[in-house]
């Protein structure tokens, strides 16, 4: 058997008729940047999360650059986030000139450890951006509290966590601003680069849209009068309103989700449920399966409703089981193999081996086995067998 962790192949061929069809409509459309294709994937991505504004951007790692932008969160601020993460969550706050401050996660879910937030907490913290890491919901009740006391924003990043609750609502796992990925491995993946923001706030919309498109439009123009107004100033006279895309009020960006991979994403949703369900039940039978095991099996708190976007295993011994899995011709993968805070790139950051105890366990002990919907009976019962005879 030849098993892969990820097989995005697979999902293609299950629809593949009408999955090429998607792109052969948009490819005899003409219609290839925005318009009705985006619209379209923008508000049924939108209808799904029972959000009031969707904003489809490039990728993942965008869709948090934008959202820092949004809120206005620059130099000089602090956020804090998890290290048990893949690096673009704090690559993202450290792009836009903020500061990550990590905290570490709980050692059951992988999720941040809300009880260490406040002791990270001072002037300088604008906002939290919490992972629902591999598809498992943080404590979004704890985070909100947190946020209220302290008058910080919510940014969730919800790169692994498409169509994941937290107790019983997909909307109860978005901050004020929340943050997808539709990178091809993903719950809901296209077959290229894919982004989104979800907010029901208004003005955090136009911002948004602002900096994707280069600060420009009547929303790059709206979006420099509310940072005026916010800083108590008016906005200089000779700053006049110019509904078209050659006039720049903000530095922004160049990000959009193009329209073939909208009208691919489009049909998809249409089966997200189906995947999320399939995930699940693939799930459950490795927790029966291995649960008495000599391998840690995930375990998930009673408000997450977890999607298994990744399936990870504990073992003390990764590496060899990780080997004899290959060797039998099952992939496996590690997420991650280094957690943040001791990344090369945040050396400056000042952090040592110690300093977040279950991340770095995590990133030590953690392996992930193939999980996706396509995984048949057969292939299931040949990954216990060859596990359970390490
Ligand atoms: C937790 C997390 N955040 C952000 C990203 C970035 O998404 P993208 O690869 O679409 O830029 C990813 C993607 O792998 C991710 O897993």
């Amino acid at each position: 058997m030849n098993i892969e962790l990820m097989d995005v192949k697979s999902q293609h061929f299950a629809h593949k008729e009408e999955f090429d069809n998607a792109v052969l409509e948009v490819l005899s459309s003409g219609n290839y940047i925005g318009g009705k294709f985006v619209k379209d994937f923008e508000d049924k991505f939108a209808t799904y999360y029972d959000c009031k504004y969707a904003i489809s951007c490039g990728n993942g790692t965008d869709a948090l650059v934008l959202s820092l932008k949004a809120l206005n969160i620059g130099n000089g601020d602090e956020i804090i986030t998890t290290p048990f993460t893949f690096f673009a969550t704090a690559e993202a706050i450290a792009s836009v000139g903020a500061k990550p401050v990590f905290v570490d996660v709980n050692i059951d879910d992988f999720c941040i450890d809300c009880n260490l937030i406040e002791k990270k907490i001072n002037k300088k913290t604008k906002a939290i951006l919490p992972v629902h890491i591999y598809g498992q919901s943080c404590d979004m009740d704890r985070l909100k509290e947190i946020c209220d006391k302290y008058s910080l924003k919510l940014i969730t990043d919800c790169a692994q966590s498409t169509g994941t609750r937290y107790k019983g609502s997909r909307k109860n796992t978005l901050g004020e601003i929340a943050c997808f990925s539709f990178f091809p491995t993903k719950i809901l993946g296209c077959d290229g680069d894919g982004g989104m923001v979800l907010t029901d706030d208004e003005n955090i919309a136009s911002a948004v849209r602002a900096y994707k498109i280069h600060g420009s439009n009547i929303d790059g123009f709206k979006t420099l009068k509310n940072y005026y107004s916010n800083i108590n100033k008016t906005m200089p006279s000779n700053i006049e309103l110019h509904e078209d895309k050659y006039h720049n009020y903000l530095i922004g960006y160049n990000s959009r989700l193009d329209a073939i991979q909208a009208n691919l994403l489009s049909k998809k949703l249409d089966y997200i449920d189906e995947y999320i369900d399939k995930r699940r039940k693939n799930a459950d039978y490795y927790n029966v399966a291995l649960g008495n095991s000599k391998f840690t099996i995930p375990k998930v708190p009673n408000y997450s409703f977890h999607t298994y976007y990744i399936y990870a295993l504990q073992a003390n011994n990764r590496n060899e089981c990780m080997m004899k899995l290959k060797s039998k011709g099952v992939a496996s993968g590690v997420y991650y193999p280094v957690p943040l805070h001791l990344q090369p790139a945040f050396n400056y950051l000042g952090y040592k081996i110690g300093d977040m105890p279950n991340s770095e366990f995590l990133s030590l002990h953690t392996f992930a086995i193939p999980v996706y919907p396509e995984l048949n009976n057969q292939e299931l019962e040949y990954i216990v067998n060859v596990i359970n005879c390490i």
